[in-house]
C-alpha cells in the first residue's frame, strides 16, 4: 500500500460554484478513487481562495462584511462538492487561522529568496495577476479574458527569486519528474519559463487590506496566489508537521488558465523551502458553452444544479468524465447531454443491469461470485491519467456484454431445460458484469453501488431502472 495525495485548484469565492468548478474535483476524484480501489491511501484535499481584491470589491459591492461574504460562498462550494459525492478527505479555507499562521512561516522561511523593491507595471485584479509590458501590449492593454483594461501599479513590493530556481524547474520539467501533462503545455511552460521574471508576492496595505499581512513589515499584505498555492502544504501541517508522508503530491489538478503559477511560481517556492516537487501537474481544459467560454454577462452560464436535478448525479459525472474532452476545451450542450444519458447510460448500461438480473430472477440461479483482477488495459490507461479513454474502454465491454446476451440467448437455454449451462452463461455474465462494474466505481460510484446490490442473492432487478429515458 502506498500513501497518495491528490489536490484540486481552490476556487475564488467572488460567486457561486458553476459547472466549470466540476471539472477540477470529477478528475481529481476520479484519480483518488482509482488509487483506493488498488488499495493505497488517499489525501485529498479541496477548499476555498478567501484572500484578494476581487473577492474584496465583490463583498463591498454587495455591501456584505467581507468575513460573512467569504464564509457564505465557501459553504456553497463545500456543498457542491458534497453534491457531486467527491471523496475528499480535508476541505481547507485560506482564511483558517492556520493556514494564515502557516503562510507566514512559509514566508519566513522564503525570506534568503525574497527582496523589496518598486513595481511599475500591470495588473488584472479579474486574474489577479500581474502583467508583463510585452503581454499588455499584446491584448492591447485589455485583459482578453475579463474584457476590462489592465491597471496601472506603481508600488514598492517584495519579489520572490525566480531566477535563482529557473534551472532546477526547467531540469525538472523536462525530464519529467514534475511530469505536466498533456505534453503541448508542457512545452508552453517551457517556453513560459525562460521569460520569467521574478514574481512580486506582496501588495501594499494601502491597495490591499484583504490578505495574509507579510511578517514583520505592517505597510505590506501578501498576493493572493502565494497564499493561496501554500493551501496544498498547510492543510497537511507544514512547516508544524512532518508532510513525508504525502508529500510530493502524486497528482495536482489545475485548469489550463492557471498551470502557469503551479508550474512556475510554486516550485520556486517549494524549491525554496527545501521541499521536493510535486510528481504530476495535470491541467484540463476549459468547459464551454456552445463553443464560448461560459460567462454571466454573455448570459450562457449553466447552472450545475439544473443538470443535478435533471438526470441526477451519475449523469452529471459519466457526461463530465467521458464526453468532456480531459485536456482540451469541450462544449457542453444540453443535446449531447441528453443524447449521452438516453443512448448510453439509459440503453447500454440501464437495459443491461436490467435484463441480466430479470433473466437471473426469472429462472432462480443464485450468483457464484469469482474475483479477478483489474484487466491491465484499463489500469495503463488509468495510470496515465487517460480518463476518458479508460471509460470507453469498460463501455467497450458494456456493449461488448449486451452483445453476448444476444447471442448466448439464455432465454432459449431455459426454455430447451439446459440448466447445467444456463446457470454457466448467466454467472459469466454476471461476473464479467461486477468486473465492470469494478471498473466504473471510480466514475459513476453510486451507479456501481446500486448494481452491486441488484447482484447479491436473491438477484432482483431495481424498482426503478437505473436510468429513467427522457
Ligand atoms: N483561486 C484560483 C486557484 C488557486 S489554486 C491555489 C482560481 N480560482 S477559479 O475559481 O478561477 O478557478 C478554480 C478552478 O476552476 C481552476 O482550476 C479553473 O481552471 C477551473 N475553472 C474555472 N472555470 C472553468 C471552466 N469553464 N471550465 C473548466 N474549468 C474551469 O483560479
Amino acid at each position: 500500500m502506498m500513501k497518495k495525495y491528490v489536490t484540486t485548484a481552490i476556487p475564488y469565492v467572488n460567486g457561486v460554484p458553476h459547472i466549470g468548478h466540476a471539472m477540477d474535483y470529477c478528475l481529481a476524484d476520479v484519480y483518488a478513487r482509482y488509487q483506493r480501489l488498488t488499495h493505497n491511501e488517499v489525501k485529498f484535499q479541496v477548499g476555498t481562495d478567501e484572500h484578494g481584491n476581487k473577492i474584496f470589491q465583490k463583498a463591498k459591492d454587495l455591501g456584505i462584511p467581507v468575513e460573512e461574504y467569504v464564509a457564505g460562498n465557501s459553504k456553497k462550494f463545500e456543498e457542491f462538492i458534497r453534491t457531486l459525492d467527491i471523496s475528499y478527505t480535508d476541505f481547507i479555507r485560506t482564511t483558517d487561522p492556520d493556514h494564515e499562521r502557516r503562510a507566514q512561516e512559509i514566508w519566513r522561511k522564503l525570506s534568503p529568496y525574497i527582496y523589496s523593491a518598486k513595481y511599475e507595471g500591470w495588473y488584472c485584479t479579474g486574474c489577479e495577476r500581474f502583467v508583463t509590458e510585452k503581454e499588455c501590449a499584446e491584448n492591447n492593454g485589455v485583459c482578453p479574458d475579463h474584457a476590462k483594461p489592465y491597471e496601472k501599479l506603481e508600488e514598492e513590493n517584495y519579489y520572490l527569486r525566480i531566477a535563482d530556481f529557473k534551472e532546477q524547474i526547467r531540469e525538472a520539467i523536462e525530464s519529467d519528474k514534475m511530469l505536466i501533462l498533456p505534453e503541448f503545455r508542457k512545452r508552453e511552460i517551457l517556453k513560459l519559463l525562460e521569460d520569467s521574471p521574478d514574481v512580486s508576492i506582496s501588495r501594499p496595505r494601502a491597495q490591499l487590506t484583504w490578505g495574509v499581512p507579510v511578517p514583520d513589515d505592517d505597510s505590506q499584505v501578501m498576493y493572493v496566489w502565494i497564499d493561496a498555492l501554500a493551501n496544498y502544504i498547510t492543510v497537511l501541517g507544514y512547516p508544524e508537521k512532518e508532510i513525508s508522508d504525502f508529500w510530493p503530491a502524486a497528482a495536482q489538478f489545475v485548469g489550463k488558465d492557471i498551470l502557469r503559477f503551479h508550474a512556475i511560481i510554486w516550485p520556486a517556492m517549494l524549491l525554496g523551502l527545501g521541499l521536493p516537487l510535486p510528481e504530476v501537474l495535470i491541467s484540463h481544459g476549459m468547459v464551454l458553452s456552445n463553443g464560448q467560454k461560459m460567462s454571466k454577462s454573455i448570459g450562457n452560464v449553466v447552472d450545475p444544479m439544473e443538470v443535478l436535478e435533471k438526470h441526477g448525479l451519475d449523469a452529471f459525472r459519466y457526461f463530465f468524465l467521458r464526453h468532456i474532452d480531459t485536456f482540451a476545451d469541450s462544449d457542453f450542450t444540453w443535446e449531447k447531454f441528453e443524447d449521452a444519458y438516453n443512448n448510453e447510460l439509459a440503453n447500454d448500461l440501464g437495459n443491461l443491469v436490467q435484463r441480466l438480473a430479470a433473466l437471473a430472477k426469472k429462472n432462480e440461479i443464485g450468483l457464484v461470485a469469482t474475483k479477478s483482477e483489474l484487466p491491465q488495459e484499463y489500469c495503463d490507461l488509468m495510470d496515465k491519467f487517460e480518463f476518458s479513454k479508460a471509460f470507453d474502454f469498460v463501455w467497450e465491454k458494456v456493449q461488448g456484454l449486451n452483445r453476448q446476451i444476444d447471442e448466448e440467448k439464455p432465454w432459449s437455454l431455459a426454455k430447451n431445460g439446459e440448466n447445467q449451462k444456463l446457470n454457466q452463461v448467466m454467472n459469466d455474465l454476471m461476473n464479467e458484469l461486477l468486473l465492470v462494474s469494478r471498473m466504473l466505481e471510480p466514475f459513476i460510484p453510486e451507479t456501481v453501488k446500486r448494481i452491486q446490490d441488484v447482484f447479491t442473492n436473491p438477484i432482483a432487478p431495481p424498482e426503478t431502472p437505473l436510468f429513467v429515458k427522457q
